[in-house]
């Protein structure tokens, strides 16, 4: 810190001229003087060390606003170290209001402090560093009055509110993200309803396929409530198939990788499985003791592009026809999902077993 003149070197002169006066009216001995101005010091030092050792920025001027003494906490906000009795009103290199624009330093907190002679609350700025970088802070300019009422100076602390910022930024940006959720999961219950209802005869039909649709877009939330882990494609697939798993590793094959999938594709590819699931159900394999329904997937990166791609092959099913008819499922696989998440697939009706091979594009930067 610059051994400077300041505002506490100025109490401190003040005090000792006080007390020479004083002494000197008296004719008090020489000696005492000069052991109560190394009292005097010795306190000033100590009470240096004490504003040195702040986590705070604290700094202090004179009446005319110039800086008189600032800590090391004051330098690391500000990012430099103003030289002291010409800097005014503030050591930031650039002041900023909370919404961006540039605040001037002769009508910073501390400029109104001493302009007013009132201590300022209640205001928020920015200090942008020479290097570019800003830090949000909330200041407590005070005035300071020598015995007789005369403003002789402020003192100010800068407290940094950069985390308290970002957790607002971040809060700000989930309620955001929850709203968005809330309006999609919405419309996909409007469409999925729609549907349902186009593509079945009776209300109980209605009933059961849209019990089953809102139930797997629930899991497929839950699965995405928990914040400590991404929602992986394998997670989608067991929680559809697991309720069909009898253990014995014959009904219900999967295998592939850990893919961790962000909300949008793993509510699509929720939908997606749950619709391959239930028609095996009523269809397919799973419609029948004895029948298998292996998924495999894999990711395969070319250049800049990460695909994954999944294959559903069911056996051991009553024999496989042709379809007459289009519903819901294949519907969602052949223009839903494309639309949604740029998703291809195919699907073989193959008599042993329909196949169903799907490829979709992944972000580009895995999700950890
Ligand atoms: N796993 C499967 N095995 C055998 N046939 C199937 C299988 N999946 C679908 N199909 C045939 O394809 C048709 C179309 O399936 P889709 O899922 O589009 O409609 P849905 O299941 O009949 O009605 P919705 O899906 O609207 O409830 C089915 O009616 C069925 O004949
Ligand atoms: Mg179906």
């Amino acid at each position: 810190m610059n051994e400077a003149v300041g505002f506490l070197e100025s109490e401190l002169d003040r005090a000792v001229a006080t007390f020479g006066q004083a002494v000197s009216g008296d004719n008090v001995v020489p000696i005492d003087a000069a052991r109560s101005q190394a009292t005097l010091r010795e306190r000033e030092r100590r009470f240096r060390q004490l504003l040195d050792a702040l986590p705070a920025a604290v700094y202090t001027t004179d009446a005319a606003g110039r800086i008189t003494y600032y800590n090391d906490a004051a330098a690391a906000l500000w990012g430099h170290r103003p030289p002291l009795g010409t800097s005014e009103w503030c050591g930031s290199w650039k002041l900023f209001w909370p919404d961006g624009t540039p605040l001037p330093h002769d009508q910073c907190p501390m400029a109104v402090a001493l302009k007013d002679d009132r201590a300022v609350r209640g205001m928020e700025a920015a200090a942008e560093r020479p290097d570019g970088t800003r830090v949000p802070f909330i200041p407590y300019p005070t005035p300071i009055h020598d015995e007789t009422g005369t403003l002789i100076g402020a003192v100010n602390m800068l407290v940094d509110v950069t985390d308290r910022k970002r957790a607002e930024d971040q809060q700000a940006l989930l309620v955001r993200e929850l709203h968005h959720r809330v309006k999609n999961t919405l419309a996909t219950v409007q469409a999925i309803m729609g549907s349902t209802a186009r593509a079945v005869d009776n209300i109980e039909d209605f009933k059961t396929a849209l019990f089953g649709r809102i139930q797997s877009l629930s899991k497929t939330h839950l699965l995405l409530a928990d914040e400590q882990r991404a929602v992986k494609f394998g997670d989608i697939v067991r929680s559809e198939l697991d309720a069909f798993d009898d253990g014995s590793n014959k009904r219900v094959v999967l295998s592939g990788p850990e893919v961790p999938l962000t909300s949008q594709l793993a509510v699509s590819l929720g939908m997606a499985v749950h619709e391959l699931t239930t028609n095996a159900a009523k269809f397919g394999a799973l419609s029948v003791f004895g029948g298998k329904v292996e998924v495999t997937w894999s990711v395969t990166i070319d250049a800049t592009r990460r695909t994954l791609s999944f294959d559903w092959v069911e056996s051991g099913g009553p024999l496989v026809a042709q379809p007459l008819k289009q519903g819901f499922g294949s519907r969602l696989l052949a223009f839903v999902l494309p639309g949604q998440i740029q998703a291809k697939s195919r699907i073989d009706y193959a008599p042993d077993g329909i196949r169903m091979h799907c490829a979709l594009p992944l972000p580009a930067n895995p999700l950890v």
